[in-house]
Order: structure tokens, then C-alpha cells, then sequence
């Protein structure tokens, strides 16, 4: 899959600009185990990055200006000007590209001119980050190709303000930082505030992670993730009025919500009652983890679940029905749907044995309610963002 997907760039590349790359870098996806919408929030999240990619191929030219890019899945082109400050419209993938070039050029670094080819087999709107790992994927490649001495963790907040402020979405760093610092049966522990991380082991003995993509299709410019965000927002800064001492949602207790229930009013009440718990949540279950307790990790994912479809409110029919579904069947040990939601995909914690069992009971069962054909995706736990280099490169 992946040395297809490398020969398919590159290829294309061949075919397009009439040379041969001089450089292909792969960015990977991620799923999240869980942490959900806490990222933005100063939570604890709990990604790893997959094997499924974005594939960059690139050409340095230094004689030119110019930033040529084709988007092989697309069949569509676009160049730009490098170093000149970007403005206008363009359509969405462009924008990806173009915020971290953009944001590159803010720092006062400079870029060269270039030919890229991309392509990718993440699918795209499934909440599996496809766009996290073109933006990273880029600045990565354009960070090593022209020396630019950012760290890691600058490439990651590349990618994220390019979301923030070129593509509109208010996302957390959770995304980029898991398609940057993923690593091989690595779930990374992130505190979203500080940056700080650790990596946990994932090989999960007996149990897989299966995700079911119920391609009911979203993207977070127009699906209420914004909005969750003023929301939570007002709410902070309500308990902080209330409670000088509240600096951020860790330190907001049951009790504080209680208290100014009324100010907050219950919309606002019930977001933030999410968040203190998916907070709470997400340390029981890097110890679950740990422990290897998938027993106790699986009702976490449950109540996650609940959280975001009840008290969040980001789920949607197909993925409630995907989750309330699976969760009665034999050798399932929890379900929820993951990342942004308002569509994507479910992840579901389930017994080695019963995964072939489970996922042909739901396929039929997805089918006759919603008349879609379920997909779903095995996923590997992977390393991060690197350049390929033939002979080195091992998944
Ligand atoms: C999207 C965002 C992330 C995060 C998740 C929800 O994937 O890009 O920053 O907020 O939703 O956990």
C-alpha cells in the first residue's frame, strides 16, 4: 500500500514536470484512542499516527519563483509566488499548502522555488486528518529541503495556525502533533497546554483497534466545531469569573460547574461538564493502557461515546447507530466515535477473534438502516512524518 502509493507519486510526478523528484516524504493520518475535543481545551490527548498517508514528491528549483503543485487525486494544478505574502481565494487543498507557506514566510525564513506532486490514501472527510498530514507533510519536507532549522514542534504548529488562520478551522494541535511525532506501535500521551508528551505502548495483546467509516462526510469550516469552540470558551471564561483560581479546564471541578449552572445556562453547562470529565477520562485510561486493562479501556471509549454524542453533541444518527450497535456484539469492548465528528468514523476496541464476526454482522446491519456500504479500516500504529529514502525506510 505504501510503496504503491510512493511509485504512484512519484510517477506522476514523471509524468507532470518531465524529471524525476529529487525528494518524497510520507505524512502519515492518525487515529485518537481517546481525548476528544479536549485538544483545544488543555486537555491530555491519546493519538498515534497509521498507516495510511500522504505522499509528497518534490523537486527543488532555485532558479525560479515559482511553488508548481498537482494534486494527482484531483488532476488539478496551482502555483504560486514563494516569499510574497499570499492573499485571495483559492480552492481548499491549495490552502493547506499556502498557509504554511505563508506561515513560513511570517518567521522571516525564506523558501526556494520548487515542483511538487501529492497524493494520498487517507480517505478524505473521514476524520482520520488527512489535511494535518498535507500541512505537516509540507512543511516538514519544505523544513528539511531548505534547512530551516524550525524543531519538530514548530513544524507542528506550522501546520496547525496554517488551519487556524489560512483554512479557517479553529483545530487543536492534536492532529499535527500525531502525524509529526507519531511512532511504530507508539500512542502518543500529549498535554495540549504545555506540549509535553510521552509515549505509551499500543500494542494492544489479543484486542484490535477497527474503524468503521460510516462516510457520512464533514468538513469542521462548516460543521459546528467552531461554534463548540466559542462555546466552551464563554463557558471558561464564566467559571474563571466565578473562580479566580480556574486557570484552565483542569482545574474546574463538578462542583464549580454546579455552582454557576444557572449563568452558564445548559447548553454551555452540559459542553463543559464534557470536557472536565473527557479530561478526568483520558488519565484513567493511558493507566488502562499501561496496565493493559482493555476491559476498563473500553468502558472509558463507551462513556466517551455518550459524552460526545449526548452531552457535546457532535455525533451524528450514523455514527450513534454504528456505536450503539457494535457495542451489544460479542467480543467488543468499547466503541465511540472519534475525532471532530459530524460524521468519520467510529473506533471500536474488539477481541482479536471477533473483529471478522463483528464487522460482517455491522456491514449488513449499517446497510439495511442506512443503505450505505460501510468500509472499514485495519489501521497499523506507524511512525511519523519522515522523507523516504530507498533502503532506510521501515514501517
Ligand atoms: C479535529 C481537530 C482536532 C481535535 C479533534 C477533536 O480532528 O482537528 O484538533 O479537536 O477534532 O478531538
Amino acid at each position: 500500500m505504501k510503496d504503491q502509493l510512493i511509485n504512484c507519486t512519484r510517477n506522476a510526478f514523471q509524468k507532470h514536470f518531465n524529471q524525476v523528484p529529487d525528494y518524497i516524504f510520507l505524512s502519515p493520518g492518525r487515529i485518537n484512542i481517546i481525548g476528544e475535543h479536549v485538544d483545544y481545551n488543555d486537555g491530555y490527548v491519546l493519538p498515534a499516527a497509521i498507516d495510511k498517508y500522504i505522499c509528497l514528491a518534490i523537486r527543488k528549483n532555485s532558479e525560479s519563483n515559482d511553488c508548481k503543485i498537482f494534486s494527482y487525486d484531483l488532476n488539478e494544478s496551482f502555483s504560486f509566488k514563494i516569499n510574497e505574502k499570499i492573499e485571495g481565494d483559492s480552492p481548499m487543498w491549495v490552502k493547506y499548502l499556502l498557509g504554511v507557506a505563508e506561515e513560513i514566510r511570517k518567521t522571516g525564513k525564506r523558501i526556494e522555488g520548487m515542483e511538487v506532486v501529492f497524493s494520498g490514501n487517507i480517505p478524505m472527510g473521514a476524520g482520520l486528518s488527512s489535511s494535518a498530514a498535507l500541512e505537516c507533510g509540507f512543511a516538514y519536507a519544505l523544513n528539511s529541503i531548505f534547512n530551516l532549522n524550525f524543531t519538530k514542534k514548530e513544524v507542528v504548529l506550522i501546520g496547525q495556525r496554517s488551519e487556524n488562520q489560512f483554512v479557517g478551522v479553529q483545530c487543536g494541535v492534536m492532529d499535527q502533533f500525531a502525524s509529526v511525532f507519531g511512532q511504530k506501535d507508539k500512542a502518543v500521551m500529549l498535554s495540549c497546554d504545555s506540549l509535553d508528551y510521552q509515549y505509551y505502548d499500543a500494542k494492544m495483546d489479543g484486542c484490535s483497534f477497527i474503524l468503521l467509516d460510516s462516510r457520512v462526510k464533514h468538513t469542521h469550516l462548516t460543521s459546528g466545531y467552531n461554534d463548540r469552540r466559542k462555546e466552551v470558551e464563554k463557558g471558561k471564561k464564566i467559571i474563571h469569573d466565578n473562580f479566580n483560581e480556574m486557570e484552565t479546564f483542569r482545574d474546574c471541578t463538578h462542583e464549580m460547574l454546579d455552582s454557576v449552572r444557572g449563568e452558564l445556562g445548559e447548553i454551555i453547562y452540559k459542553r463543559c461538564l464534557y470536557i472536565i470529565e473527557e479530561i478526568k477520562r483520558v488519565e484513567v485510561a493511558a493507566k488502562a493502557i499501561y496496565n493493559q486493562d482493555f476491559k476498563l479501556l473500553g468502558e472509558l471509549l463507551n462513556q466517551t461515546h455518550f459524552g460526545l454524542s449526548k452531552q457535546y453533541e457532535v455525533s451524528c444518527p450514523e455514527i450513534d447507530f454504528l456505536v450503539e450497535e457494535t457495542i451489544k456484539m460479542d467480543g467488543v469492548l468499547g466503541a465511540r466515535m472519534m475525532g471532530g465528528g459530524f460524521g468519520g468514523c467510529s473506533i471500536n476496541l474488539i477481541k482479536n477473534e471477533n473483529v471478522a464476526e463483528v464487522t460482517e454482522k455491522i456491514k449488513k446491519i449499517y446497510k439495511s438502516a442506512y443503505h450505505i456500504d460501510l468500509k472499514i479500516y485495519e489501521v497499523k500504529i506507524s511512525d511519523g512524518t519522515k522523507e523516504y529514502k530507498e533502503n532506510e525506510y521501515s514501517i
